[in-house]
């Protein structure tokens, strides 16, 4: 076939399935204009960042796209959208959580703190400063995720929470190294920039200590 023929048929399929109904041989039902009209609406109410935000959206949306699409507080990053590298972490009451693997309208009445409710260009958070001293990143892509993680982590060895790799839960827990590193591996930096940001959490272990 000549390339003109090809080019030609190509057009002429194209054509004919866009106007084509969904079943071959059956007009459109007038059922499905019904449908794509009707799209599922919920009421959310959340607190992020100390604000109240009422929404109403699809219950479909997850809390990631609800924080970057509407409320456009995009210091939350969507990386796989598949709960695998953290950089959608955020707080949910206190708890790390992965925007990405659950619903806005299952967060509702909870308190959200993302990147943005963690420290300002103003006034930053340790761990940013500590972030920022030992060049915790390259693309900082997903430091938003590291940072809010650590947060999460930290409070959660204070709270006694066990992980893998606590060997003794009766023994005051203690945000070691080994200890970090585990709690950080769901945490997942593309540029490699581990090292150094285990020294920026390093650095405000020991300032806290
Ligand atoms: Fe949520 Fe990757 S975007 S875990
Ligand atoms: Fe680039 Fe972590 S700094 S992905």
């Amino acid at each position: 076939m000549t390339l003109a023929a090809f080019e030609m048929s190509r057009r002429h399929v194209l054509a004919a399935t866009a106007a084509a109904p969904v079943r071959a041989g059956a007009a459109a039902s007038p059922d499905a204009a019904k449908v794509s009209d009707s799209t599922p609406s919920e009421r959310v109410s959340l607190t992020v960042n100390g604000k109240v935000y009422q929404s109403t959206i699809d219950p479909r949306t997850t809390l990631l796209d609800l924080l970057r699409d509407h409320l456009r507080l995009t210091g939350t990053k969507k990386g796989c959208d598949h709960g695998q590298c953290g950089a959608c972490t955020v707080l949910s009451d206190g708890h790390r959580i992965n925007s990405c693997l659950t619903l806005a309208v299952m967060q509702s009445g909870r308190e959200i703190t993302t990147i943005e409710g963690i420290g300002s260009a103003e006034k930053l958070h340790p761990l940013q400063q500590a972030f920022l001293d030992h060049d915790g990143y390259q693309c900082g892509y997903c430091t938003p995720g590291q940072i809010c993680s650590t947060v999460g982590a930290l409070d959660e060895v204070r709270r006694g929470v066990p992980s893998h790799v606590t060997t003794d839960i009766t023994a005051p827990m203690k945000p070691t190294d080994v200890e970090m590193r585990e709690r950080l591996s769901g945490n997942i930096c593309r540029c490699g920039a581990y090292a150094n940001i285990h020294k920026a959490i390093a650095q405000v272990v020991e300032t806290q200590s």
